[in-house]
């Protein structure tokens, strides 16, 4: 499949975060039972894709990183309270697997921990269903992990009247993260509810300045990536030989440096440049792979600034940025002429 879309250049509320008071509400009725009907409604949570453009695996180490939300791609959790059920286990309906949370696979941790945590938080006095739904590919470095999680934890915090503060929402999706790939660096959570490009630095988060707009394309190998384990192996490489692991590590931290005051310049080429060399450290850390390589060759050959693996790598996706859109198009072919099994297009618009 052949998907494009762009990167709104809203600012403010992050469009993809559920705001309670947009519950359906049933009209008249007494106020007890406009009540319960409020509670009763399910609630919304939503959250987006992302990409990290530098700063992977050394952002796990304090070093500084960029990530973009991807807009065009999300997930949309409706939770809603079981009815005289307070005993029962909540229940889960995703494309997976439906029933009890205990009996869910374990793939879905991170979804039941993202649940449980939710309840734990709201000391709920009922079981739950949540019903979530969307289109981020599992296991491609684009944040689905963390984008489930934050939509479960706001609907589900919603459905008992919560509405989560930042931090407060953050260290949820975190507790589902943690399940998910063992010392996230909150990266990917802070970047599926953000609104634009985020610069993360020792858990800080700023939004990013982009005196150009910048079209990139993402294309997926089609291998899986897997995060855990390429985080995992970068944490036992380092143990082995510190000094050549810390100095990668380093140097990929540079490089996000150079990019954040490239796009602060608007420029692209020099984003480019720190991208395709990002790529050749993270495949000496030892978390590339030759599909990615290859995809990321074939984004060069056909005139891109730059390419690279995104996300924790050993598969996944590569993000290249093109020249402008029109130039993204036909990079897009050539990467699906080279075996990608699906690209999008998303354009970062200039800051104001
Ligand atoms: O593979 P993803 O999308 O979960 O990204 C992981 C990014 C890492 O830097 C490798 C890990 C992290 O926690 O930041």
């Amino acid at each position: 499949m052949n998907r494009s879309f762009v990167v709104p250049r809203a600012v403010g509320a992050a469009p993809a975060v559920s705001d309670p008071s947009r519950h359906p509400v049933a009209p008249g009725g007494s106020a007890p039972a406009r009540a319960r009907a409020r509670a009763e409604a399910p609630a919304l949570g939503t959250a987006v894709g992302k990409a990290i453009l530098l700063g992977e695996h050394s952002v796990v180490y304090g070093h500084p990183a960029i990530a973009i939300p991807l807009h065009g791609l999300g997930v949309r959790v409706e939770a809603e309270r079981i009815p005289d059920a307070a005993d029962t286990s909540s229940m889960l309906d995703s494309r997976l697997f439906t029933g009890p949370l205990d009996q869910a696979p374990e793939r879905l941790r991170p979804a039941v921990e993202a649940i449980r945590a939710a309840l734990n938080a709201v000391d709920a006095d009922a079981a739950v269903r949540v019903h979530v739904r969307g289109d981020i590919p599992a296991e491609r470095g684009l944040g689905s992990s963390a984008a489930v999680a934050a939509a479960i934890v706001t609907a589900v915090c919603a459905v008992f009247g919560r509405s989560l503060d930042e931090p407060e929402r953050h260290e949820l999706i975190q507790t589902a993260e943690r399940a998910a790939h063992g010392t996230p660096s909150g990266l990917d959570a802070h970047t599926v509810v953000a609104d634009g490009p985020i610069w993360f630095h020792g858990g800080i988060v700023e939004r990013l300045a982009v005196a150009a707009p910048m079209t990139f394309v993402v294309a997926d190998t089609g291998v899986a990536g897997g995060t855990r384990a390429a985080v995992t192996g970068v944490r036992s490489r380092r143990e082995a030989d510190p000094e050549r692991i810390d100095a990668l590590l380093a140097a990929l931290g540079d490089l996000a440096e150079t990019g954040r005051h490239a796009l602060a310049r608007g420029d692209s080429v020099h984003v480019g440049v720190a991208m395709t060399q990002a790529h050749e450290l993270l495949g000496m850390l030892g978390v590339g792979h030759p599909q990615l390589d290859m995809l990321a060759a074939a984004a060069l050959a056909a005139g891109a600034h730059g390419a690279k693996l995104t996300g924790g790598g050993l598969g996944g996706c590569v993000l290249v940025l093109a020249r402008d859109t029109e130039h993204a198009v036909s990079v897009e072919r050539g990467l699906r002429e080279a075996g990608a099994a699906e690209t999008w297009i998303t354009t970062v618009e200039e800051t104001p």
